[in-house]
């Protein structure tokens, strides 16, 4: 199975640039399924009911989200409703919407999607590695055809720790909400693809896609300062594509994608000569 996964969707922009790459790339890479990361994707802030709907039609067929969940109010009353938009997994009780689902193919193929978020340097939740123990107990590779967890979190070390903690039990441990990709995609001895954080979709002229002016204002004098606005400039599409074994669910590869905007272009193409196990 092939599966991309795009990390945090930040601003109208990065909504516009997923929802016209997205559909191309499922046909140019054979893509079985589409995850993103939209915690960002109204305004930077939260994430709304027609950004939903904006990213479906665009090709995306589940929306992880973060500690940016719940900035936009009106999605805690349509989260419920609407089991392709997950929040994180390890939320305390009570918390609208689910923190995973299992989705069917055409095929008949299932994928698990789990988003699960760390708590180094984050708000202090729920234990992520207990909840993704009790979730992978309940729902084991096997049962379903793949399984990518996106891992919310800041620290590398807790995202590494994740990663090795489900190496041999998902497809792949994808990280986001640094906003930035890191270059240490590879696949685990036991046959997880893991990548630290994907990167934003966003404009990378910027800090972690807001304009700079008002951001590094906020350094500089400490005082809270005027609000700090999405960056305006072409968007980088950043992601990574997993290639899974289906008589396993474990990954056979990695590669890291980033399209368009100021960094440098990634993409996969056949005969997809990157990290192979
Ligand atoms: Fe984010
Ligand atoms: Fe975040």
């Amino acid at each position: 199975m092939r599966l991309l996964f795009c990390g945090d969707i930040v601003g109208r922009g990065a909504r516009e640039a997923v929802a016209s790459a997205v559909p191309r790339l499922r046909r140019e890479l054979a893509l079985d399924f589409v995850v993103a990361n939209g915690e960002n994707a109204a305004h930077g802030f939260g994430i709304t009911e027609a950004n939903c709907a904006e990213l479906y039609a665009g090709g995306i067929d589940v929306i992880t989200t973060g500690n940016h969940v719940w900035d936009r109010r009106e999605i805690m009353a349509y989260i419920g409703g609407d089991p392709r938009l997950l929040r994180p997994l390890n939320l305390p009780r009570g918390a609208p919407g689910a923190g995973f689902g299992i989705y069917p193919l055409a095929d008949g193929r299932t994928v698990m999607v789990v988003n699960a978020m760390a708590r180094l340097y984050m708000d202090a939740i729920d234990d992520p590695f207990a909840a993704l123990d009790e979730l992978l107990g309940e729902h084991p590779l096997g049962t379903v055809a793949a399984i990518l967890v996106d891992f919310h979190g800041e620290a590398s070390s807790e995202k590494a720790a994740m990663g090795y903690f489900c190496d041999g039990r998902v497809s792949a441990v994808l990280g986001t909400h640094c906003h930035v990709p890191t270059a240490d995609h590879r696949v685990l001895p036991k046959g997880t693809a893991y990548m630290t954080d994907v990167g934003m979709c966003g404009d990378y002229e910027s800090v972690i896609g807001m304009a700079k002016a008002p951001a590094i204002a906020r350094f500089v004098t400490k005082l809270p300062g005027e609000r700090l606005e999405v960056a305006s400039g072409e968007a980088t599409l950043c992601g990574a594509v997993i290639e899974t074994d289906d008589a396993t669910g474990l990954a056979v590869a990695i590669w890291p994608l980033r399209l368009g905007g100021k960094l440098d272009p990634a993409l996969p193409r056949p005969p997809f000569a990157a990290t192979r196990r």
